[in-house]
Parts: structure tokens; sequence; C-alpha cells
């Protein structure tokens, strides 16, 4: 939706949006800042810009991220990591690795584009074998290992054949060992179970194989709660969005929202008593009401789980969204007396109106899928 139907210049489409997502690149920025005073130093920060960069848009965050000294990125797979390799947003041979064990007929690209693929099973590592071999090329590597998640990875106890396998292999170079932590906001000692496992496992690889390797493991869960995790790359997602991945974390960061939502006021009306409002008459009007009706639906990624649940913010002021969300609209009670007038934005959640964290509250849900929910349809602008 970020450009004009081919064939019709900007000027001959309308300017104003009805809907938009602010994204502060410097609210992103002061985050990343404050992930790296964190870790002082201590580790490389691998940004996490998978499923456009948390529904940011993948080439600007990268580019803010890569600018404040970022050099490690992490994507859901193959497609995206060439999205973001091509895009031309990156100045520097960034290293991209794709998180996502790959099918064999993506292998092949991996190489073409220089990527880094992860590996977690014998039958991808012969494949990705073979074709690294046949084309003369070196594939480079990271082995992802379950050390509890239980979604992607090889087993511990086998990860050191693969280990030995992939040293032994001419087209093949591991540049890291990775895990993925299951609760890491949680103290309940679950992560550092994970976390054992995974020091064991490389401390082995290490030593038999005398060399050293990335290891990384922490989300931003275990960059706030488990220090001992950070080894030698950490990979933040949510807290450079600027949330928190729980409610509660022993540690907080000053981070700020980076994404604000924002639909405009497209019609006002005035009802008496007793009027019932959009689907199924979810809603009356418990008196005489001025009611708005905002420009953004579930189309947009605004849950229809939030009806008559969640407020909106106009000039500054809290207004309860009443009925049932639609597709493109929502409503809001704009009671008695008001100044809201055609045009005036609504802020759906980010920096002036509800958080993120507040609207996933409702809907049941957490802040990353609220971020992400925001669909395409809702045009990014870059403050
Ligand atoms: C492998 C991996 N590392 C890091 C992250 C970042 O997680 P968070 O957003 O909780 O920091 C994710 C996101 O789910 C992930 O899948």
């Amino acid at each position: 939706m970020d450009n004009p139907k081919p064939g019709l210049s900007a000027r001959e489409t309308p300017a104003e949006n009805m809907t938009e997502a602010l994204i502060s690149l410097e609210n992103l920025t002061g985050n990343a800042r404050l992930i790296r005073e964190r870790i002082a130093g201590k580790a490389r920060i691998m940004g996490i810009v998978k499923a456009n960069a948390y529904g940011h848009n993948v080439h600007r965050i990268a580019e803010a991220l890569e600018a404040s000294g970022i050099e490690d990125f992490g994507v859901a797979n193959i497609h995206e990591a060439i999205e973001l390799k091509t895009g031309g947003a990156l100045k520097n041979p960034a290293r991209i690795l794709a998180f996502a064990s790959p099918l064999p007929s993506h292998i092949e690209f991996f190489l073409k584009f220089g990527i880094e693929m992860t590996v977690c099973d014998a039958v991808t590592l012969q494949a990705a074998k073979e074709i690294a071999a046949s084309q003369n090329k070196t594939l480079r590597v990271q082995v992802k290992v379950d050390t509890g998640m239980g979604r992607l990875g090889i087993s511990p106890s086998t990860a050191m054949e693969m280990l030995r396998e992939i040293d032994q292999s001419p087209y093949i170079e591991l540049s890291g060992i990775y895990t993925h932590f299951a609760e890491s906001s949680s103290e309940n000692g679950f992560t550092e179970k994970q976390l054992t496992a995974f020091k064991a496992l490389t401390a082995e690889y290490e030593h038999e194989s005398g060399r050293t390797v990335c290891k990384h493991a922490a989300n931003s869960g275990a960059i706030l709660s488990h220090p001992d995790s950070w080894l030698d790359m950490v990979r933040p997602g949510i807290l450079l969005y600027g949330y928190h991945p729980a409610k509660k974390t022993p540690c907080r960061l000053d981070v700020k929202p980076v994404m604000q939502f924002e639909a405009k006021v497209i019609f006002i009306k005035t009802v008496s008593a007793g009027t019932t409002v959009s689907y199924n008459r979810t809603w009356s009007a418990p008196g005489p009401r001025h009611i708005a009706t905002i420009a953004a639906g579930y189309a947009d990624g605004y849950y229809r789980a939030l009806s008559n649940k969640a407020s909106v913010s106009i000039n500054g002021k809290a207004y309860q969204q009443i009925g049932t969300v639609t597709m493109d609209q929502i409503m809001v009670d704009l009671g008695t007396q008001h100044n809201v007038t055609i045009g005036d934005k609504a802020v759906l959640f980010g920096w002036n109106g509800p958080s993120a964290e507040e609207i996933a509250d409702i809907a049941g849900t957490i802040s990353y899928e609220t971020l992400c929910a925001v669909s395409s349809r809702v045009k990014r602008i870059f403050v």
C-alpha cells in the first residue's frame, strides 16, 4: 500500500491517509542504546527484525539499527532475509540469520544471497552439503539446539555429532550455535536448566574442536532477567520496539513505544437515548450522545475482541470505543459535550494513547501480536 498504483503519480492520489502507524526511529535508537547500556558491551547485539520488524517496516528499522551500530540481523526465513538483503536499506554487508529450518528448495538461495542458514537436522545438513559442493561455494550455517523450547532445534545429545560433521564438510562453515528460551522472563529455574545444557554442549564443542564459535541465546526476557545468558550475542526483539516481554521482570528499561497507531475521525452524529450502534447492536445510547466513527477496524489490525472494551485518545482525551469493531471502522462515544471534528486523529495505541500492551491485555494477547497485527493497509510514517 506504500506506493500509488502503477501509472498514477503521488499527486493523482489522495495525500491524506485514513490510518497511519507513526514509527519513531528516535525511540527505536533510544531503546537500542538502553539495551547496549544494559549489556555493557559484553556481547554483540542481533536486531530481531522478523515479521517486517514486528510490523514496523523492516527496511527503515534495519537501516536505523545499522546506523546505531548493529551489524547482525535475525529474520524468520529465507524470504524475509532476501527482502532485507536486497531492499537497499543496509549500507554494509550485514550478517543476516534466518531462524526457520529451511525447506530443501530454499538452500540454494542462502548461497546465492549470502544468508546464514539455521541447521537443526541431518537431512537438511546432507542436502546443504550436496548443494554447496555442487556450486563450489561455502555455506555459512548456525546450529540451533533445542534445550527446552520444543519448537526447532537438534537435541543437545545429538548436536555434537552434527557439529563434527559440519567441521568435516569442506563446503559448510559453522558461524554460530544458538538456542531459544521458553520462559526467559520467569525466575523458576527453567531458563537456567536450558542455559546449563547449552553451555555444556558449546564447551564440549569448543574443547574438542579447539575453536571458538559465536554462542547466543538471550531474547528480551533474558537480557532483562538472566545476565549469565548473554554469551557472545543477545537477540532483542520486543524491547527494541518499546515493550517489555512480560508484566513482571526483575529489571525494567525505560524503553519507549516505537509505533503509534492512529486513524481519522470521518463522521460524527448525534443520537437519542436507546439508539444502538454497530453489528449485533451490542451498545445502546444511555442518553443523548455524540458518536464519532473512526476509520480503522479489524482489517487494519484493531482486534474485534476489543469491542466495547477499549478506549482511544482524541486531542489528548480518552473516549470509550462502543459497539462491535467492524472491518473498516469503529465508533466511539464522545458524550454530550466535545470538541472533536472530522479529520481529527484518534490514537488507537502508542505514546499518546493506550499502550499496545494495554490493548493486548484487553484482547487477551501480548504486545507482540498487537504490533504485528497492524496490517499493510495502514501507512507507516517515519517520524
Ligand atoms: C530465535 C529468536 N530469537 C530472538 C527473538 C526475540 O524475542 P523477543 O522479542 O522476546 O526479544 C525471537 C522472537 O520470537 C526468536 O524467535
